[in-house]
This record gives C-alpha cells, sequence and structure tokens, in this order.
C-alpha cells in the first residue's frame, strides 16, 4: 500500500486530544517508597515525574477525554463518526473498553473495539484504522492510546517501577481522495523474545467442585529485562525507520519530527543519533509523563500540535516499541 496515488483512497490527520490524571508522582516521592533518587532516575531515563490515575481516571475516562478533544479540533458531528480504535493493555473491562467510549461520546453510528500490542498499540491502531479508510470500509475514525499501567506495576521493584505513568492521546482520521498523509508503514513482532517484558495473568487454582477446577483470572505485576529492552530498542527501532524511508523515497533529513514511544531519553537520543536526526527534532516529554505506554505517541503530537511545534504538512516519523515484543514505524504528514 505504499505510494498509494491519488485516484485511491488515502488517510488525513484532523485533530489531536490528549487527557493525563492529575496525581503528580515525582522521583524524590518514589525514594520514599524504593532505594533510588531522583539523580539516579533522570540520569538513566530523563524521567522527573508521571502521572497516577484515581479511581475516576480508569482507560474509558481518559480515552473518552482526548478523544473528546480531537473530535472538538476535527470539528466533526459525532453522528458522522465509523470507527473508534483503543489501543490498550490495561482495560477498564477486560471484554473490550471503546464501545463504552463510543457510549460516552454518544458516537452512535460507530463501530468501537480494542486492540492490544503494549507500547507498540497507538501505532498498530492507526495503521489498522487507517487500512479500513484506504479500503474504503469507513470514512472517520478516533484512534486512541490510553493505559495506566500504574495498577500493574510492582511499586516495590525499582528497575521498573520509576518507569511508568498513565494517561491517554487520540487522533481523529478522515479518509480522502485527493492524497495520502499516511506515507508509509511498517510493523513487526517476535514472540521469541517476549520473556524480556510481560504482564502476565496469574491464575489461582480454584474448585468448582469436588475434581473440578478453574483458574481464577487475574494479573501479576509487570516483569520487565530492562537492559534487553534498552538494546532491543536502540537496534530495532533505527532499522524498521531507515526501511521506511527507503521504501518511501524518503530521508532523514527530510523529517521535521522524530516521535518516538516516550520510554527512555536515552533511547530517543540513540535512535536520533542512529539516524542522523538532529537534538531538536525529537519530540520528548517523558520528562514530565514517563512511559505512558499506548498513550505516548498521541500524547506527544498533541501537545507537539497544540503548541504549534508540528504544522500542517510537516513530515512525522514515528516509531513504537515494547512487550510482545512488538514494534512499528509510520512516516505522516500531519493535516
Ligand atoms: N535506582 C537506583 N539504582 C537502580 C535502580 C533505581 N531505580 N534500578 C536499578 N538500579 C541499580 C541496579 O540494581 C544495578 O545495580 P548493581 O550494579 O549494583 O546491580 C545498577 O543500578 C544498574 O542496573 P541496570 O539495570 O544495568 O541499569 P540500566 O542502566 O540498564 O538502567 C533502565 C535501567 C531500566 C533505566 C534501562 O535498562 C532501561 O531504560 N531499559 C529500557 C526499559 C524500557 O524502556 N522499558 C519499556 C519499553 S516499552
Amino acid at each position: 500500500m505504499e505510494g498509494i496515488k491519488f485516484n485511491q483512497i488515502g488517510v488525513s490527520f484532523k485533530g489531536s486530544g490528549s487527557y493525563v490524571p492529575e496525581q503528580i508522582l515525582t522521583n524524590q516521592k518514589i525514594s520514599q517508597k524504593v532505594d533510588t533518587s531522583d539523580e539516579w532516575i533522570k540520569s538513566r531515563t530523563g524521567i522527573s515525574e508521571r502521572r497516577i490515575s484515581s479511581p475516576e481516571d480508569n482507560v474509558t475516562e481518559m480515552g473518552y477525554k482526548a478523544a473528546q478533544t480531537a473530535i472538538e479540533m476535527a470539528n466533526w458531528d459525532l453522528k458522522t463518526i465509523d470507527l473508534i480504535v483503543l489501543a490498550t493493555s490495561t482495560p477498564h473491562d477486560l471484554f473490550g473498553s471503546a464501545p463504552s467510549i463510543q457510549a460516552k461520546l454518544g458516537a452512535n453510528n460507530a463501530v468501537a473495539f480494542d486492540l492490544t500490542a503494549a507500547c507498540s498499540g497507538f501505532l498498530f491502531a492507526l495503521i489498522t484504522a487507517s487500512q479500513f479508510l484506504r479500503g474504503r470500509s469507513f470514512k472517520r475514525a478516533i484512534v486512541i492510546g490510553a493505559d495506566q499501567l500504574s495498577s500493574f506495576v510492582d511499586w516495590n521493584d525499582r528497575r521498573s517501577c520509576i518507569l511508568f505513568g498513565d494517561g491517554a492521546g487520540a487522533l481523529a482520521i478522515e479518509a480522502t481522495s485527493e492524497y495520502d498523509n499516511l506515507l508509509g508503514f511498517d510493523m513487526r513482532t517476535d514472540g521469541d523474545r517476549g520473556s524480556f517484558l510481560n504482564l502476565q495473568s496469574k491464575n489461582d487454582k480454584n474448585s468448582i467442585i469436588d475434581n473440578i477446577d478453574f483458574l481464577r483470572g487475574g494479573f501479576s505485576s509487570i516483569q520487565m529485562n530492562g537492559q534487553e529492552v534498552y538494546k532491543f530498542a536502540v537496534r530495532e527501532v533505527p532499522i524498521i525507520l531507515e526501511k521506511l524511508f527507503k521504501k518511501t523515497n524518503y530521508s532523514s533529513d527530510k523529517v521535521d519530527w522524530l516521535v518516538l514511544h516516550q520510554a527512555n531519553q536515552r533511547i530517543l537520543d540513540s535512535v536520533g543519533d542512529r539516524l542522523k536526526i538532529p537534538r531538536e527534532k525529537i519530540l520528548s516529554n517523558l520528562e514530565k509523563y514517563g512511559n505512558t505506554s499506548a498513550a505516548t505517541i498521541p500524547l506527544m503530537m498533541d501537545e507537539a500540535i497544540k503548541n504549534n511545534r508540528i504544522k500542517q504538512n510537516d513530515i512525522i516519523a514515528t516509531s513504537g516499541f515494547g512487550a510482545g515484543l512488538s514494534w512499528g514505524a509510520a512516516l505522516i504528514k500531519w493535516g
């Protein structure tokens, strides 16, 4: 589908929105809980603080608020929205949270569903929704990334608890026959390396009646091999972006903004260096929010759009990566 021509249907970007909970957990406060320090966390990750959901800030609520803002910016009648895709690994309802967001919005004509691909989730959802537009099934879609990893972090594990926070972001995308501003994309997974980062179910054995056992559902906390995940990210992200540039006849010097999944400032800088993209083009807000999983990319984009850094027709190279292992990239022209 790369290099789509104008008699076909393409994707245009119409709006963005985001939401973060009010509660702020600073590095200093984390150091009251585990043996760490503001200096250690900042120097190894670039993170200073993160947001933590209150009971009112579950994924449905955060995703709804982000979507609402994106719809306002797009100036859409709610009845014209055809599709809502929610990327999340932490749904408020395991059966799916997207339909609740649809109901809260009042987007009665839309079909809504969840998609899970951890920190690559937003990118995978954006690409999924775009294919429905390019395939002429739907015209208007809201793509949301929202996560509440604070509920699944082991707050006694200093190697991982310092990284994560909660939040949501959303983009409004529309089918058009005039151009295609999703210039290209790629997606990858490697389940063989899945043990480096996971959040597995914890099945407690219970009995229904004599001799018939069942496993009560639940989840353990995030397990992470930080060094392996780091090596994976700094190796695979430049490779997938370089391949994408080649496939789309773009090069890194034509990129206005590099919007990577906000995991660690050192990962962002290392990927930027490999691609020879200067630091001033690498967007970063992880200092304030940490890693909000599926939310980081639209949260970052929304901030940069609202403060006039990302402008109409800017070229954005974006990449999500994380558990699965999964990773993906997209080249976008904003507008
Ligand atoms: N505070 C203080 N010390 C800490 C610490 C913390 N929060 N976390 C780990 N340490 C200690 C370790 O115990 C270790 O001590 P030791 O040498 O005495 O054993 C030392 O710091 C170095 O640990 P290491 O794991 O090698 O640190 P690192 O430089 O790899 O940084 C991460 C750790 C987690 C910041 C880094 O590996 C990382 O960011 N990885 C990617 C993770 C990620 O992005 N995950 C999400 C992907 S979507």
